[in-house]
């Protein structure tokens, strides 16, 4: 009996995604003679049982097809919204898995993903997970698909922001995604020559930062372009959250922990509101005028690039492999020019984050840019 497997894209959504889904269902109806279906946006089509029945027709014409051709959510299994409850919904998404005859559950998604498939493999399904964000922070891989693509529309919009910049000498303040690592930020503004590239995993001064607009000043250079990742948190936002993290652990009190994780909360979900006050701060400190460009989903649609396709079609096919060996519990990690399969409990609750030493970090500032601390 020819085997089957299920594919789910979940999370956010990253150019490549169709791409993988077409690499998979390709090697594994032609390589290997399976059966193929698709669920719906995400766990939630799952455990609704929607689904798209998949045959080689299905795969043509989609490799360069920004998003999903089976829809996306964020919703988790064990806490999934149904009606008016949030109810553990696990047992129900397990029960269709087995309805359906599944011999393999495949999910595509970022660092949530991962653990909600691990949740599921803990449940007995034989799963297998491909690393997808543009964010570029799930640990155990190289890179994610979706990355180079955004990092490429992130850097052409410097690019362009340069010559606008400069003809009004102004500070131009552009947002990139990634709001707990600064892999785009960082990535798109040292290609783009930013001035100044802020990242969350480097909390920022900007009296520095000033400074470093000023100097430019002085060599005749009126203008600067400060790349910031969403994430990003002055220094003094960052010392409130470690406090607050710090009187987390230490609570008894229910209330008070539900008051502190509110405050949490509140100071992690500021976004773009503190580039918008970051490019205010930035004008009263110069004295220069100073604009906001928020990239925002722009970074996550259209056409993948040639390396997110190539990437996508790589771990795509491995994922058939695997699945025809019978290996499941892991996701298709990709290392140097090679795929490797890693266990999924060796990567859920982490994060990949830029490590301070990171070669990025290291020619950014030989060249001068400012990182803001
Ligand atoms: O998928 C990653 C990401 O694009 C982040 O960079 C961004 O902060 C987030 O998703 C936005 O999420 P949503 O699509 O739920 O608004």
């Amino acid at each position: 009996m020819a085997k089957m497997i299920g594919l789910l894209t979940a999370g956010g959504d990253s150019p490549g995604l169709n791409a993988a889904i077409r690499s998979i269902g390709k090697a594994a109806l032609g390589a290997y003679g399976m059966r193929v279906i698709g669920f719906r946006d995400g766990f939630r089509g799952l455990m609704e049982n929607r689904t798209i029945p998949m045959d080689n027709a299905s795969f043509s014409g989609i490799l360069t097809r920004g998003g999903t051709i089976l829809g996306t959510s964020r919703e988790k299994p064990h806490r999934m919204p149904v009606g008016d409850k949030v109810m553990d919904m696990t047992k129900v998404l397990v029960e269709n898995y087995h309805k359906r005859r599944l011999d393999a559950l495949v999910c595509l998604g970022g660092g949530g993903t991962q653990k909600n498939a691990y949740r599921l493999m803990e449940e007995g399904l034989n799963i297998v997970t491909l690393p997808k964000t543009i964010d570029n922070d799930v640990y155990g891989t190289d890179v994610t698909f979706g990355f180079d693509t955004a990092l490429g529309i992130a850097t052409e919009a410097i690019d362009r922001l340069h010559s606008t910049a400069h003809s009004h000498h102004r500070i131009i303040v552009v947002e990139t995604m990634g709001h707990n690592t600064g892999w785009i930020a960082l990535g798109a503004g040292l290609a783009g020559g930013a001035d100044v590239i802020l990242i969350p995993e480097i909390p920022y001064d900007g009296e520095k930062i000033a400074e470093a607009i000023l100097r430019r000043r002085h060599e005749d250079k009126n203008f600067s372009i400060v790349a910031v990742a969403e994430g990003s948190m002055s220094k003094k936002h960052a010392d409130s959250l470690q406090r607050i993290s710090h009187k987390l652990r230490k609570a008894k009190d229910q209330k008070e922990k539900s008051r502190l994780k509110d405050e949490r909360k509140r100071i992690e979900s500021h976004h773009s509101a503190s580039t918008i006050q970051l490019s205010k701060q930035l004008e009263r400190l110069t004295g220069l005028e100073s604009r906001v460009s928020i990239l925002g989903y722009v970074q996550r649609g259209g056409t993948p690039s040639v390396a997110d396709r190539l990437l996508a079609t790589r771990l795509g096919t491995a994922c058939a492999d695997l699945i025809n060996d019978g290996v499941f519990g892991v996701m298709v990690a990709s290392k140097g020019d090679a795929t490797k399969p890693v266990p999924l409990e060796k990567i859920v609750g982490k994060r990949k984050i830029v490590s301070l030493d990171h070669p990025w970090i290291e020619s950014a500032r030989r060249v001068g840019t400012c990182l803001g601390d």
